[in-house]
């Protein structure tokens, strides 16, 4: 198990988007993505082929406070190339909100049932990186194993699977379904600098960061 990285926001490129970030967000928010930003690159660099444009599919997005930090670690995964992100939510308020949020990313947010995403053909399946943040497993075990067997499903045969998680049990058994599901983890950090929440013994924002691969 590797050891978590608490990252400074460090120069090059993106930084202006992660400047334009923190500006916008509260600073413990600001703070949850600095440090999920290092955890990402910690896990990423050494697995994630190196790709000239980068494609990233973030389920389950919510309002999406991660969008800059992923076109960030992607712009840095991918110097040369071009970034792309697509968020995908069940809920219409929260991607409204992440449209206006991040009108200025190279990112598109879609109302979707994240469980139909084989529906959606013209998204494609070569996505470098399928991304889901504080999944919710332990709320509904058969929706959230159909979400990311949808996701696997977009991911190129090279691609990499990230989940965060808020607490023990439900990481683990997220990364029990992943597993059955035919992935395999390549990394799976503890973020020990994660912030507690007071209203709920147990539970810190991205406890847990796993990276997750096709077994062969
Ligand atoms: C705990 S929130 C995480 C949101 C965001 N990733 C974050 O970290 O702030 C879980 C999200 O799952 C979304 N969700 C639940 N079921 C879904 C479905 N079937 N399709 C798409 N999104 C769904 C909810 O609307 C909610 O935004």
């Amino acid at each position: 198990m590797t050891e978590p990285i608490t990252d400074s926001l460090e120069p090059g490129a993106g930084e202006s988007l992660l400047i334009h970030s923190a500006k916008s967000m509260p600073p413990s928010i600001a703070q949850d993505m600095a440090k999920l930003k290092g955890l990402l690159k910690e896990g990423l660099k050494p697995n994630l082929k190196p790709a000239s444009d980068l494609r990233i599919l973030n389920l389950a997005c919510g309002r999406c406070d991660e969008a800059e930090t992923l076109v960030t670690v992607g712009q840095e995964l991918a110097p040369k190339g071009h970034v792309e992100m697509v968020g995908a939510d069940i809920r219409i308020r929260e991607i409204r909100q992440a449209r206006e949020q991040h009108a200025h990313l190279p990112a598109k947010f879609l109302i979707e049932d994240a469980t139909k995403m084989d529906q959606h053909k013209e998204l494609g399946d070569d996505f470098n990186l399928v991304f889901l943040r504080h999944q919710n497993f332990w709320h509904g075990q058969e929706l959230w194993k159909k979400i990311f067997d949808q996701g696997i499903a977009k991911l190129r045969p090279d691609g990499m699977l990230v989940i965060t998680s808020y607490f023990d049990v439900e990481h683990r058994l997220a990364l029990r379904a992943l597993e059955s599901l035919g992935m395999e983890v390549v990394s799976n950090t503890r973020n020990k600098a994660s912030r507690e929440l007071s209203d709920a013994p147990g539970k810190s924002v991205d406890r847990w960061v796993a990276v997750l691969k096709r077994r062969v």
